[in-house]
């Protein structure tokens, strides 16, 4: 597919710079709310109309370079055979969580076709109406673990740490279960026709680096390793990536997502230029008036101008009380910029 998205990946973008937002199928569109009040989430994650529609929601109103699929990273949970439901508040809860070393060694998978049939078909019906490219994505290994151990996921991840301290061997043969799991989803992603892969390793950020070598880096390299070997353009989001550009730029992906702690003229000095780079702007510039975002962005522009590899994007989730209208503001100030 041609497209400024693919071609940024490509570090190929000779034409204006492409823009999506992460989140960008949520609680801040009012049509979002509009379909959570009649269904419960896990019946928008669970039906391919729900995905389908939800999907193209921000790519009709915000006029989005890409559209990424309505799910979540931890739907894979069903095919471990577990129970999820989103609770109000606290988000994604996985039951029965894994508690002890048999509960890993247990730990059986389930064809992650039949347990994820609805979502391969969602993919199917949005490969065939979207005219941009569609983004498919999963948990990095260590980030989805920490949702299979923890009792209610938090900042600090106490027991998924307190477990590798205590028991390295076993949370590896954990996070080895898991990548086996992530290969064959995104290899059916990208059967049913996503252009695109974003990994998520959103809590990569609460280990020491040795730590994040060790539990992190080959789990990565493992999904990295597979989806050039199909040919298909991936990005790495993790919070904190400011701290690893070097150590994600070894990963070799096409294109690393940072957040907003460093100015992306830097973070290029520290990534070479094969490697596109995603973001990083502060969600919360998103809540200030439409003159400061647009002034924000035109200045960020006019030093990538030359990039052939970047792609607007916030540093990480579009906050729900940001009004749609700065939304579109930020997404239409890329367009023009020309
Ligand atoms: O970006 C998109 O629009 C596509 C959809 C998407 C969702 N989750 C939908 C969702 C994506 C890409 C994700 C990834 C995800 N899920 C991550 C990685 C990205 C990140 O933010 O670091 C993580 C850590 C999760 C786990 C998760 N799911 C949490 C912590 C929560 C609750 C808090 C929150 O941010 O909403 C969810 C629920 C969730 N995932 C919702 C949606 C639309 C529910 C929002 C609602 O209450 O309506």
């Amino acid at each position: 597919m041609d497209s400024l998205f693919i071609n940024a990946l490509a570090s190929q973008n000779k034409a204006r710079k492409p823009v999506w937002i992460m989140r960008q199928a949520g609680r801040f569109l009012p049509e979002y709310r509009r379909i959570k009040e009649k269904h419960s989430l896990m019946e928008m994650f669970s039906h391919p109309e729900l995905i389908h529609e939800i999907t193209t929601l921000p790519v009709e109103i915000l006029k989005t370079d890409a559209a990424i699929l309505f799910s979540d990273i931890t739907i894979l949970a069903k095919a471990f055979g577990r129970d999820l439901s989103f609770k109000d508040g606290i988000g994604p809860v996985i039951s029965p969580r894994i508690q002890s070393k048999e509960d890993i060694l247990s730990l059986k998978v389930r064809p992650v076709q039949d347990a994820l049939r609805f979502l391969f078909q969602a993919i199917k019906s949005l490969k065939k109406g979207l005219k941009i490219p569609l983004i498919g994505f999963c948990g990095a290994p260590f980030t989805f673990a920490s949702y299979l151990i923890e009792e209610r996921h938090s900042q600090e991840l106490h027991l998924t740490k307190r477990w590798l301290y205590q028991d390295a061997k076993s949370f590896l043969l954990l996070l080895e279960k898991i990548t086996n799991a992530t290969l064959s989803y995104l290899s059916l992603q990208i059967e049913a026709g996503v252009h695109a892969i974003q990994i998520f390793d959103s809590f990569a950020h609460v280990l020491t680096k040795p730590l994040w070598k060790l539990f992190c880096f080959p789990f990565l390299k493992r999904l990295v390793g597979l989806l050039k070997k199909k040919q298909i353009p991936v990005i790495i989001f993790m919070r904190g990536s400011c701290l690893y550009a070097e150590e994600l730029s070894h990963l070799e992906p096409n294109a690393i997502s940072f957040d907003w702690q460093q100015p992306l003229a830097e973070l290029r000095k520290r990534v070479p230029y094969q490697i596109a780079l995603q973001g990083n702007f502060d969600p919360h510039l998103l809540l200030a008036p439409k003159k400061t975002i647009q002034k924000c962005v035109k200045e960020t522009l006019q030093k990538m101008h030359k990039e052939a590899g970047y792609i607007v994007n916030l540093g990480h989730g579009i906050l729900p009380e940001t009004e749609v209208d700065k939304a579109k503001c930020f997404i239409q100030t890329v367009h023009d910029y020309g």
